[in-house]
């Protein structure tokens, strides 16, 4: 049976190693370096937070063939990571929900996961889909990886910088004084979302959206968390990505530009 490595000793990625050992499946954890040079893994799932994966990947400097899974939210290094490195390269999301309790780690929601591949050999994907599956079941695979993963990026471009922004639960953003500046945002991303591949509506974002927020109505958003404990959040990675992929596209972005500047004022 294959050992995983797990890039990224915090919450997401002990609470990995936690439900494949209670599987008795070999896990690898890796924090920051220094790294014990004795353990070693088949395939590596990159837990770090999307800023850190680059660095923590290339102090890792994984065998060329290994495949590499890259779990964090945002989206971003995947495309320079494409380009440097020839490992199989896949991307995965997960609605599963975790958090650290110093050495321990608290399941906060049982979810799901979706991923698929970026670049590389396609040899690896049974291996992936094992570990995946085994890890945060049920898995799925998407030929068309951008699909899921534009989905989450588009929820989060809203919900993560609104709630960090006023300093809210995920649920306030359902009253009435925010509609209008989601409705906004939305109608903002949804072209740039078309042109990167997603089939998507404004109405259809909006809803998913506002379902997203009422689901998790008391929960602190992950960038507000981040900014309410002086971290560097993701926002590059969300509504900066999405900034970048308007400027390609040469679409106009000037509200999630507003909100990537402010969440990036307020956190730095
Ligand atoms: N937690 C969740 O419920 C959840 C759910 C879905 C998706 N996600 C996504 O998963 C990713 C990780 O989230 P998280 O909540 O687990 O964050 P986290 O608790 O901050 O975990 C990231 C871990 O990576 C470590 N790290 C940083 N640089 C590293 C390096 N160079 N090498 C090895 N490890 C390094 C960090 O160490 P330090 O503490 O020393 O910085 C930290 O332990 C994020 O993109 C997040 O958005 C999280």
């Amino acid at each position: 049976m294959a050992t995983v490595g797990i890039l990224g000793d915090g919450a997401i990625g002990r609470l990995i190693a936690k439900r494949l050992a209670d599987q008795d499946i070999d896990v690898c954890l890796k924090g920051r370096p220094p790294h014990p040079k004795a353990q070693d893994a088949d395939l590596w799932l990159v837990c770090t937070k999307s800023h850190q994966a680059e660095l923590a990947l290339a102090a890792l400097a994984p065998r060329p063939e290994l495949p590499l899974v890259l779990l964090c939210n945002g989206l971003g290094p995947h495309e320079r990571l494409a380009q440097r490195l020839s490992n199989p390269l896949f991307l995965g999301t997960t609605t599963y929900g975790a958090k650290r309790q110093g050495e321990q780690v608290l399941m906060t929601g049982r979810g799901h996961c979706g991923y698929g591949q970026v670049s590389g050999s396609l040899q690896a994907l049974p291996q992936v889909h094992w570990a995946l599956h085994r890890a945060l079941p049920p898995a799925r695979y998407f030929p068309q990886v951008m699909e899921p993963l534009l989905q989450k990026l588009a929820i989060n471009a809203v919900i993560n910088p609104l709630t960090a922004r006023d300093q809210v639960p995920n649920g306030a953003l359902l009253a009435s004084q925010y509609r209008q500046e989601i409705i906004a945002l939305i109608a903002e991303m949804t072209p740039v979302l078309q042109h990167e591949g997603l089939a998507c509506t404004a109405q259809e974002l909006l809803d998913n959206i506002l379902a997203v927020a009422q689901a998790t109505a008391a929960n602190t958003s992950s960038m507000l968390a981040d900014r309410q404990a002086g971290r560097k959040t993701e926002v590059d990675a969300i509504n900066g990505y999405l900034c970048e992929k308007a400027q390609h596209h040469q679409l106009p972005a000037p509200l999630h530009r507003l909100l990537w500047q402010q969440i990036r004022e307020l956190t730095t």
